[in-house]
């Protein structure tokens, strides 16, 4: 399954988009490493994604926090939903014949969809909060 960045996701938040498009190179790496069936590098990649995505949605929250974003604790569950999932691959990473190649590409696809319809849908609300571009606080 196929994730690059594209124009469409921009958000118009610079700190936020610079970050998205480094979550989706990220991600594009384990799902690359995925189709290649690299064990090594679907655990090296599982990592570096956890190890952004945590990074990330620290910064992404601590901005809706500030703007008193009305959906912070549902839009922290969805986060904190997607770090556990990372997790769990992670984990059984430990043992990668704990997962067939069907069970990793499904996992992948699963992990891919969400990235993509988490920017597009979820993140493109939080700009509701914010004050006029370039007025925005960091
Ligand atoms: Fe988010």
């Amino acid at each position: 399954m196929d994730i690059q960045w594209k124009d469409e996701f921009a958000l118009g938040i610079g700190i936020i988009d610079d970050q998205h498009k480094k979550l989706i190179e990220r991600t594009a790496s384990f799902s690359r490493a995925v189709e290649r069936g690299d064990t090594d590098g679907i655990g090296d990649t599982v990592n570096y994604l956890l190890a952004y995505a945590l990074q990330h949605f620290g910064a992404e929250e601590l901005i809706m926090i500030r703007n008193r974003y009305d959906r912070f604790k549902e839009h922290r569950d969805e986060h904190s939903w997607f770090i556990k999932e990372v997790y769990d691959v992670y984990c059984r990473m430990a043992d990668p014949e704990s997962l067939s190649p069907r069970e990793l590409t499904d996992l992948r696809d699963f992990l891919v969809r969400w990235v993509l319809d988490h920017i597009m849908q979820k993140d493109r609300d939080i700009a509701r909060c914010l004050p006029p571009r370039g007025a925005e606080k960091k």
